[in-house]
């Protein structure tokens, strides 16, 4: 008798995050195993987010995938790594509304098709591979109905985009880089939770939506094989910096923050000019206001102590870059701290 067809679907929404202490450099490719510890802030997904439903069924030949609907390759080792740690956690699933039974067994030999959309510009600098990934593994563990925490689920998604492991938890959070050789503790942890810097408002300033040059992968790479400002920095400089920022967080420190947030980022670009061949992610466009960071990419990142010191930037800002002006600012977004939502 023929089995009947049946689909499983589940759909995930994860907020990207921006780096305040900024990971840049691999001590090993293939786990991605940082050189450094980072922080970030993650964001609404109101405003930045990923999307991503995953769908199963025994009608699926192949695994498969469509990003902001088109169709991509899965046979990057990023994807398949994603992929096959998911699927080797994979559990019993019952979906008796349905119908549907599948057993751990099943997984080995049931495939998968991905649709993930991003809200903002993918590949320009504000983190697409992080929110990416993140929604990616946190989508195929719900389908799989494996047991894993965040903190383990994030392990999984440092291996599809390093940023990619702090974008499991909402608030600041930590990736901490690890010992291990295997990576089992190179994981993100929350720092403080969304509500406890509520005054902090963060807005981003989108000089350009293009798609960079140079990929973070690939800078990055060059940048550990290249610069002695690197080696330096990840020794000498964010250990101690990481620290502080903590610190400054716990105490909603604004001085501090600001003080540490810009050091870095100018810190990060410094390396990205001490890299052979030189990168430049900044454009003329890209200008210093209040707490300022800039990630592998031109646009600004802004944070004002408050919504008072919002508003006044922001009029700062439309002042000098109204919008459809032929400044090459298109656009901003007011950014809040968030949490994590399971849309499915
Ligand atoms: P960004 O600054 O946007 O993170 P990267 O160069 O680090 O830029 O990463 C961009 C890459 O991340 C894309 O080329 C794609 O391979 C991957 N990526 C982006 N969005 C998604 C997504 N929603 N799902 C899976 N992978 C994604
Ligand atoms: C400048 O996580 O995009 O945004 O691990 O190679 O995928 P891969 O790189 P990615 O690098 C992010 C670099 C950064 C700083 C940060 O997010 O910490
Ligand atoms: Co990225």
């Amino acid at each position: 008798m023929e089995e009947k067809t049946w689909v499983r679907m589940v759909t995930a929404q994860t907020p990207t995050n921006i780096a305040v202490i900024k990971y840049w450099g691999k001590r090993d490719e293939t786990l991605i195993l940082p050189v450094n510890d980072s922080i970030s802030v993650t964001l609404d997904p109101a405003h930045l987010c990923t999307t991503t439903t995953v769908a199963v069924s025994p009608s699926f030949d192949q695994d498969r995938m469509w990003l902001n609907g088109k169709e991509i390759s899965l046979s990057g080792g990023r994807y398949q790594n994603c992929l096959r740690e998911i699927r080797a956690r994979a559990c019993d699933v019952q979906d008796e509304e349905k119908g549907i039974k599948i057993a751990k067994k099943d997984w080995e030999k049931l495939h998968v098709h991905v649709a993930s959309y991003n809200n903002f510009p993918t590949a320009a600098g504000l983190a697409s591979s992080a929110a990416g990934f993140a929604c990616l593994v946190f989508a195929l563990a719900k389908l799989m109905n494996a047991k894993e925490d965040n903190s383990e689920l994030s392990a999984i998604a440092r291996q599809g985009s390093g940023s990619a492991c702090r974008s499991l938890f909402g608030g600041f959070v930590k990736w901490n880089m690890g010992k291990a050789e295997d990576g089992s503790d190179s994981l993100a942890v929350q720092l403080v939770d969304e509500k406890h810097w509520d005054e902090l408002v963060i807005i981003i300033a989108v000089v350009s939506s293009r798609q960079k040059e140079t990929s973070s992968t690939t800078g990055m790479r060059d940048s550990v094989e290249t610069s002695l400002l690197l080696q330096h920095r990840a020794k000498e400089v964010v250990p101690k910096r990481t620290k502080q920022m903590e610190e400054a967080i716990k105490n909603r420190d604004f001085g501090s923050f600001a003080q540490l947030a810009c050091a870095d980022s100018n810190q990060f670009h410094a390396v990205c000019l001490d890299t052979c061949p030189p990168i430049f992610y900044m454009n003329d466009t890209s200008h210093r206001q209040v707490a300022y960071t800039f990630d592998a990419g031109p646009n600004a990142v802004l944070f004002a102590h408050n919504r008072k010191a919002a508003t006044q930037l922001l009029q700062k800002l439309l002042f000098c870059f109204p919008p459809n002006s032929d400044a090459d600012l298109n656009s901003y977004v007011i950014g809040d701290k968030s949490i994590l939502k399971d849309a499915g």
